[in-house]
């Protein structure tokens, strides 16, 4: 034994256990400076060895592939009660509802969670749909840089979630004299980047904006809007704020989000080239939800449509997923296939170190 944690085929670190599992997402919830989620889940760690409600939602996910990401989606299901109005009590320690972590937050917690068990036993099955916006600051890098290019572009969002990154144009990103995005817009980066920053210059035309998801939201309902909070850690109020921002930007610049499995989908998108323009698929934090097969089939349905891409018909893959030390942001374009790492930026966006 190398005394190293065994890797699931994403290359994730596997934990042995529940207790291990919780504790790397109470250190992740830790670390990005949500001390309600840490303080939760210190709780559940304690609480998967005993008898008792939080055991027993638990206990039947405990061989769920790591990266479907189980403590989110059971806090998520937990959140999305607090904001509907349901949880009084709880409510009472959520800033996200108005309120302020207090001595009797665990104990609350645990109280919700036993009066709603077989709510959130059937919504703990949903998938994780954080659609982070700052994600938008690690991607307008490279996407200003293929708009310099001369020719609109058509963007294909892969687990786009409600879709609120296809709309990365309508945000401001500052970094000193450079900019790029209208001054007043309701989402603004204000120095994202550590050291380096992308060029902002340029203006950009899109020539569609269009995404997929095994299961969209759509950010201008009610339901959609729970949704998309439930998901967001409810002691990071700046983040609701960009949240806030970006939904409405997207109840004022529409994008299709479809239904759909995101290798087929890719597949029937880029099965004819679009001449004149700069096809861009893109995707953030979404390889770990697809199987090894699904995986391949994306890669290789992107490498098919790489070899019929042309000089007038040029296909960019600009992704963002889990790296070594943090998230990777990597563009391939065709003709040629070129591939660079642009960008190492956090799991959610800022602070992005731009490799250019
Ligand atoms: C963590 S969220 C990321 C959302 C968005 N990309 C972002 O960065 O804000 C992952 C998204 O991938 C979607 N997803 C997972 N598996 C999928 C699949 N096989 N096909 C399409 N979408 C999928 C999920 O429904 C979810 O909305």
């Amino acid at each position: 034994m190398s005394g190293q944690p065994a890797l699931s085929d994403s290359g994730i670190p596997r934990p042995r256990d529940l207790a291990e599992l919780l504790g790397i997402q109470r250190h992740a919830c830790n670390s990005i400076g949500s001390t309600l989620y840490a303080r939760v889940l210190d709780l559940c760690i304690e609480r998967v060895d005993r008898d008792g409600p939080i055991r027993d939602l638990l206990v039947p996910h405990e061989h769920d592939p790591f990266g479907s990401a189980l403590a989110l989606r059971f806090l998520g299901a937990v959140h999305r009660i607090v904001l509907d109005g349901r949880a009084g009590d709880l409510a009472a320690h959520y800033p996200s509802a108005g309120g302020t972590p207090g001595p009797t937050l665990e104990e609350d917690f645990e109280a919700t969670v036993a009066t709603h068990l077989d709510e959130l036993a059937r919504r703990i099955d949903d998938g994780l749909q954080t659609n982070e916006v700052g994600r938008s600051a690690s991607l307008a890098g490279p996407l200003l840089e293929l708009a310099r290019q001369g020719r609109p572009l058509r963007l294909l969002e892969v687990g786009s979630s409600a879709g609120l990154n296809l709309r990365w144009d309508h945000f401001r990103y500052e970094a000193g004299e450079n900019s790029f995005g209208d001054p007043d817009a309701p989402v603004r980066f204000v120095e994202p980047w550590v050291d380096a920053a992308p060029d902002l210059s340029g203006s950009v035309e899109i020539a569609e904006r269009r995404g997929c998801d095994r299961s969209p939201i759509d950010a201008t309902t009610d339901e959609g809007r729970l949704r998309l909070r439930s998901f967001v850690w409810p002691d990071l109020v700046e983040r609701f704020r960009r949240l806030d921002g970006a939904i409405e930007v997207a109840t004022a610049v529409p994008a299709l989000v479809e239904r759909a499995d995101a290798p087929e989908w890719v597949a029937a998108q880029l099965a004819e080239p679009a001449q004149g323009c700069t096809t861009v698929v893109m995707h953030s934090i979404v390889l770990q939800y697809l199987s090894k097969d699904a995986r391949r089939a994306l890669t290789g349905a992107l490498g098919a449509a790489g070899r019929r891409a042309t000089a007038d018909a040029p296909l960019a893959w600009l992704r963002m997923e889990p790296g070594r030390d943090g998230a990777e942001v990597r563009l391939t374009s065709w003709p040629g296939g070129d591939e660079r790492l642009v960008a190492i930026s956090g799991y959610h966006g800022p602070p992005i170190r731009w490799l250019g």
